[in-house]
């Protein structure tokens, strides 16, 4: 069964579309990509699935939890990281709110717990935002630019937490990128959005050695160590 799918879906604001039939899915324990420039309406996809925009047209369907990580992060930064996590647990009433859990698939977090969460570095708030979405004890994790302005070791890092936890715990993930040759190496399967509409979508190896990724979106060759399967 799919955890998210998506069908025809159209949103506008204001009379301008940012979204135009877009159908797709993400399968149980799938890590997806969804890759686009700026503007391409890929955070407009992200705020359709959370119910945060209403379509136009067309339908989006989710079976299980979903939980985002926003673009920007979102941080409380007065708060701690422990408050940051907490947050996130909201929905689960007392015991939903217990942290240590997270501390034990994160543990870069236990020694920041007590820290303001806007003294941290942007991959260590990412890593704060994941962790408040995981909270949530999420079927599929929509992730609205993991890579944006953080530094690649501290990318490299959360990728690999991405990478056990779609392992280990069978985690679902739609990954907004404008990295494409990250989100690539990362997913099974990868949508190209441009414009609004889904332009190419299949198998993430296919794409990435597609001339028009490789010549929009990747600037040349590509070499990848497969998607984790
Ligand atoms: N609240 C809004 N009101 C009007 N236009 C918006 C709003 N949010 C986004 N847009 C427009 O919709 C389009 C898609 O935006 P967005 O989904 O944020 O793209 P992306 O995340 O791919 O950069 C852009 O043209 C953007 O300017
Ligand atoms: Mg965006």
């Amino acid at each position: 069964m799919n955890v998210v799918e998506v069908t025809g879906l159209t949103v506008r604001y204001a009379g301008a579309t940012a979204l135009e039939g877009v159908d797709l899915h993400v399968g149980e324990a799938e890590l997806v990509a969804l890759i686009g420039a700026n503007g391409a309406g890929k955070s407009t996809l992200v705020k359709a699935l959370s119910g945060l925009v209403r379509p136009a047209a067309g339908r989006v369907t989710v079976h299980g939890r979903l939980a985002q990580v926003p673009e920007g992060r979102e941080m409380f930064g007065d708060l701690s990281v422990d408050d940051n996590l907490r947050l996130g647990g909201w929905r689960n009433g007392r015991h939903g709110r217990d942290t240590a859990g997270i501390y034990r698939v994160l543990p870069e977090l236990a020694g920041l717990r007590r820290r303001r969460a806007g003294t941290l570095s942007g991959g260590e708030q990412q890593m704060v935002a994941i962790g408040r979405a995981l909270m949530a004890r999420p079927d599929v994790l929509v992730i609205d630019e993991l890579s944006l302005g953080l530094a690649p070791l501290a990318v490299a890092n959360l990728v690999g937490h991405l990478r056990a936890l779609h392992a280990d715990r069978g985690l679902a993930v739609l990954l907004i990128e404008q990295n494409a040759r990250l989100a690539l190496e990362l997913c099974h399967r990868a949508y190209v959005l441009e414009a609004g509409r889904i332009v190419l979508h299949g198998d993430a190896g296919r794409l990435a050695g597609d001339t028009r990724v490789t010549a929009a979106y990747l600037g040349g060759h590509v070499s990848t160590e497969g998607p984790a399967r």
